[in-house]
């Protein structure tokens, strides 16, 4: 069946089966390869993308649930995000094999877009259904809070 997704800004005709994971749909139609296949179980948090701005595991989701929401992929936040969340990885050196790393971007922005200036607490929380085989936690952490404080600088 023919289904209308908005990825990234952008309205997209795709040809799937009503009960397609959508994150096939994003890797193997769309071609937009920053969404991470792990466990496909909501296990892991590889293949987070944001629903209406809330993160959600796109591995777990049928596509035809999606049709007419608004989805954005580690490639939508790109344009978006440069100057926070992926300044502040890039300065604390965060990403190790990479493999988790766009899950755990897109959790980490959905946090901050609800909570600006979380705590620890709420950050662990917040990444808990993130997994890091690399054991990126520390640095995952300090990133968030440094690009909390960017924002809140930008603001000041
Ligand atoms: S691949 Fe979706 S949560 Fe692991
Ligand atoms: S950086 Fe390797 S799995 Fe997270």
């Amino acid at each position: 069946m023919s289904i209308s997704l908005k990825i990234n800004g952008r309205i997209q005709l795709v040809d799937a089966d009503a009960d397609t994971p959508l994150l096939w749909v994003i890797r193997d139609t769309l071609k937009l390869v920053g969404t991470k296949f792990g466990c496909g179980m909501a296990q892991c948090g590889a293949c987070t993308v944001h629903l209406d701005g809330a993160a959600i595991r796109s591995c777990m989701i049928p596509v035809a649930a999606v049709a007419g929401k608004d989805i954005t992929t580690i490639e939508g936040l790109s344009e978006r995000e440069e100057n926070s969340l992926q300044r502040a990885w890039i300065e604390e050196d965060v990403v190790q094999c990479g493999y988790c790393q766009s899950g755990q971007i897109m959790s980490a922005a959905a946090l901050l877009a609800e909570n600006p200036n979380p705590s620890d607490e709420a950050i662990d929380n917040a990444m808990s259904g993130n997994i890091c085989r690399c054991g990126t936690y520390p640095r995952i952490r300090k990133a968030i809070r440094r690009a909390a404080a960017y924002a809140e600088d930008a603001s000041l």
